[in-house]
C-alpha cells in the first residue's frame, strides 16, 4: 500500500500531541505533535541540542513528558501502568540505541542477546529460540559460527547489527532508533544503512528515527520532521522538505550538508 492510501485507510499507529519536556527552566522539546501511520518511517533531524533525543525518549517511555498526549494504536500510553509500559518495551516496541552497549547485554552471547528478547515475550522452546536467533543473526549478516561469542568480541558495526537483530526478533510494531549509524566508520555506516533499508522494506516496519545525517533520512524516511530549539519548524514528505525547504533553518541545514 502506498503512503497516501495508508493515510486515508488506516488509523495512526502513533499519535502525538503537544509533547513538552522541560529540564528545569531549559526546554527539552515543546509542543511536538505528529501522526505515524503503519509501515511509515518518520525521520527527525536537527542540530545538536535541538531536542531529538529528548523527544524520542519521551515517546518510548524512558522519561515522562511534562505535557502532551501519546496514543499508541489508540491507547493512552502515558496512562499505562509501569507493568503495561514494560510489556510494550519488551515486545511491541523496539528501541535501537546509538551506542550498542546501551542496547545489548555485553556479558551474554550473541545468540543469548537475541533469544532473551524472545523469552521475555514468552518463548520457552530452546531449540526454536536458537533457530530464531540463528535466523536473525543471518539476517543482520553475522555468521552463524559467532552465535556463542559475546558482543564484546564484535566490531562496532557487528554490535550495532546484533542490537538490531535483538530488537526486531519479536516482530515489534513500532521501532525507535536514535542515531543508529552514529559513531561508526563511514563505510560501516553505509553497509548498516543498506541493511536497515532492506529490513524496513521487507518487514514493513513502522519507525521513528532520529539522526543528524540527512543521507540517512533521504534513504530511510518517508516523512521528515525538522527540530530547532526543542520545537518542530518543518514537517513534510522527505523529498519535498529536502529539495524545497521552506523554513530558513531547514534551508541552512540542507545547504550546510551540500557544502561538505
Ligand atoms: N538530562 C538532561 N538534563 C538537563 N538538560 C538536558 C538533559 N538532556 C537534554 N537536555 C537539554 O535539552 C535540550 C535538548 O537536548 P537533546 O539531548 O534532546 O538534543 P539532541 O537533539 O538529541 O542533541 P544531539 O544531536 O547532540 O544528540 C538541550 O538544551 C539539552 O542541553
Ligand atoms: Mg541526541
Amino acid at each position: 500500500m502506498t503512503l497516501m492510501q495508508n493515510a486515508i485507510t488506516a488509523a495512526p499507529l502513533l499519535s502525538v500531541q503537544g509533547l513538552t519536556k522541560r529540564y528545569g527552566a531549559r526546554i527539552g522539546c515543546a509542543g511536538v505533535g505528529f501522526d505515524l501511520y503503519p509501515g511509515e518511517v518518520l525521520g527527525i533531524v536537527g542540530e545538536s541540542g535541538s531536542g531529538k533525543s529528548t523527544l524520542l525518549s519521551c515517546l518510548a517511555g524512558h522519561q515522562r513528558p511534562d505535557e502532551g498526549r501519546i496514543l499508541f494504536d489508540g491507547a493512552d500510553v502515558l496512562a499505562f501502568s509501569e507493568a503495561e509500559r514494560r510489556r510494550l518495551l519488551r515486545g511491541d516496541w523496539a528501541y535501537v540505541h546509538q551506542n550498542p552497549r546501551d542496547g545489548l547485554r555485553m556479558g551474554v552471547s550473541a545468540g543469548g542477546n537475541v533469544g532473551e528478547r524472545l523469552m521475555a515475550v514468552g518463548a520457552r522452546n530452546y531449540a526454536a529460540i536458537r533457530e530464531s536467533a540463528t535466523d536473525w543473526l543471518g539476517r543482520v549478516e553475522i555468521a552463524a559460527d559467532r552465535i556463542d561469542d559475546r558482543p564484546s568480541a564484535f566490531s562496532g558495526g557487528m554490535q550495532q547489527r546484533l542490537q538490531i537483530a535483538r530488537n526486531l526478533v519479536t516482530g515489534p510494531r513500532l521501532v525507535f532508533m536514535d542515531e543508529p549509524t552514529g559513531g561508526l566508520d563511514v563505510s560501516v555506516q553505509a553497509r548498516l544503512l543498506d541493511l536497515l533499508r532492506g529490513l524496513v522494506r521487507d518487514l514493513g516496519l513502522s519507525v521513528v528515527i532520529v539522526t543528524h545525517d540527512l543521507a540517512v533520512v533521504r534513504l530511510l524516511a518517508d516523512r521528515l520532521m525538522v527540530m530547532k530549539s526543542g520545537r518542530v519548524v518543518e514537517c513534510g514528505l522527505t523529498d519535498q522538505v529536502l529539495d524545497d525547504p521552506q523554513h530558513a533553518y531547514t534551508q541552512l541545514l540542507v545547504s550546510s550538508v551540500l557544502q561538505v
